[in-house]
């Protein structure tokens, strides 16, 4: 089938599309950070399929780990135990912070964040929730309420226990002011939020280290230290959601979350886990499992191939060494992208993130201080990637921020590469 075929069947026979580009590339193939379509044409790949393959395409520790598994057994459902389950479980919770020693998989992130929130809620007895404004958890009714972008909610939220606090969103300050003389007042709003929105007593808050499709936005190192207090000081749990910034993403730690001193009660994994094999996770304490008194089961849940594909991801990156790669190539990306900015003063509005997680925000004219979100540069920005043969990511409650995530196993000269693309597209967006 050719690449227009296949195109305008995607079109014809499936609902609810959000495809990149204004033509759909149709991927076909890959190795490493490098990815083809069906004509042929080959891209770096600085998203992998939304911070997913964390060890690249085709990684042959995990396609050897897949299909050893295929062939002995590919489904039990959660009813039974398996071995590659128990290994991964055991490998998880060695690797979780602090107290979180037990673990409930699933085969999305959705799932998974799910399964936090019902465990905050049976644990403390409390059914209140509190999640950031700009955040994104998923496409269920429970997760489209947690999510705070009114493009992801189709239908007016059915969930009224959820109360979006301000985010942490220092380049759009919600308080209007600057770190760090601001004292952080985002996250001690949290206190008159949960006094004016709640009954006074929260499940707790459920929040990403790193907003993902909130375009990356990093809050400052304290943030997470005071909400998680406050949260606690009202009989909440703080649930971390690592969905994308899990597995080292952020460079130099496992968690994101580590990068803030916060050991979370609960916490939420998917995406890079498997190298792009549907798995989610939630690991919790001993004491917030053991207060799961109900029946569930998970049909795919844990499946035996997508937890084989988990061990040899966490074999990979400890092998290689990939949490330090992933600062490394984090440092030089970052310095290539404030280079970026440099060149673009007017369009690069903010440069953010950490490790291999790093975004651009362009807004209308920052020399002017006019931050009005700029979506229509983005979309050209994406043509001139695509045409240059690179692949990145969008996000940001306006569609204005460019998310760029390489590989966690990216080399030094991939990496140069994709910023000297990205500083090509940029001039040749800038030139029309
Ligand atoms: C932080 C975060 N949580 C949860 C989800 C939902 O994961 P999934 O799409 O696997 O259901 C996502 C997906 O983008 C995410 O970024």
């Amino acid at each position: 089938m050719d690449s227009q075929t296949v195109r305008r069947k995607h079109n014809e026979l499936t609902f609810a599309k959000a495809n990149y580009y204004e033509e759909p590339i149709v991927l076909a193939e890959g190795k490493g950070a490098r990815i083809r379509d069906l004509d042929g044409r080959e891209y770096l790949d600085f998203f992998g399929g939304i911070l997913t393959v964390s060890v690249g395409h085709a990684n042959e520790r995990v396609t050897e780990a897949v299909v050893a598994q295929a062939r002995r057994l590919s489904h039990v459902s959660t009813l039974y135990p398996t071995v590659p389950l128990v290994e991964l479980a055991e490998a998880l919770i060695a690797l979780a912070p602090g107290k979180l020693k037990r673990v409930f998989f699933t085969s999305s992130g959705t799932e998974a964040d799910e399964t936090a929130v019902t465990m905050a809620q049976v644990a403390t007895g409390n059914m209140e929730l509190i999640a950031l404004r700009h955040g994104y958890s998923g496409r269920s009714t429970l997760a489209q309420a947690l999510t705070a972008h009114s493009k992801y909610r189709p239908l007016p939220t059915q969930i009224a226990s959820i109360k979006h606090a301000p985010a942490p969103y220092c380049y759009r300050c919600p308080f209007k002011l600057e770190h760090p003389s601001c004292g952080v007042a985002c996250a001690k709003d949290l206190n008159e939020l949960i006094a004016t929105q709640t009954t006074g007593r929260v499940a707790g808050m459920l929040a990403e280290p790193i907003q993902g499709v909130g375009g990356f936005v990093t809050p400052p190192k304290e943030y997470f230290q005071i909400a998680a207090e406050i949260v606690r000081k009202h009989g909440g749990v703080f649930i971390a959601d690592e969905v994308q910034t899990g597995f080292g993403r952020t460079g130099g730690k496992m968690w994101g979350i580590e990068q803030f001193g916060v050991e979370p009660d609960i916490m939420t994994m998917a995406k890079g886990i498997a190298n792009g094999y549907p798995l989610g996770a939630t690991i919790v304490t001993n004491e917030i499992a053991g207060a799961f008194k109900a029946a569930t089961i998970s049909t795919f849940g844990g499946n035996p191939v997508a937890c084989a594909a988990g061990k040899a991801v966490l074999d990979e990156i400890r092998e290689h060494d990939l949490l330090r790669n992933a600062s490394e190539r984090g440092a030089e990306l970052r310095a290539g992208l404030e280079a970026l900015q440099r060149k673009h003063p007017q369009t690069i509005g903010d440069v953010r993130g950490m490790g291999l997680m790093q975004a651009l925000e362009l807004v209308k004219d920052e020399t002017t201080r006019d931050r009005t979100p700029n979506p229509a540069a983005v979309s050209r920005l994406f043509e001139e990637t695509k045409a240059r043969g690179l692949l990145i990511g969008r996000g940001g409650l306006h569609g204005n921020v460019v998310r760029i995530s390489p590989m966690l196993n990216v080399t030094k000269d991939e990496l140069a590469e994709g910023v000297r693309l990205l500083g090509e597209a940029f001039a040749g967006m800038e030139a029309k």
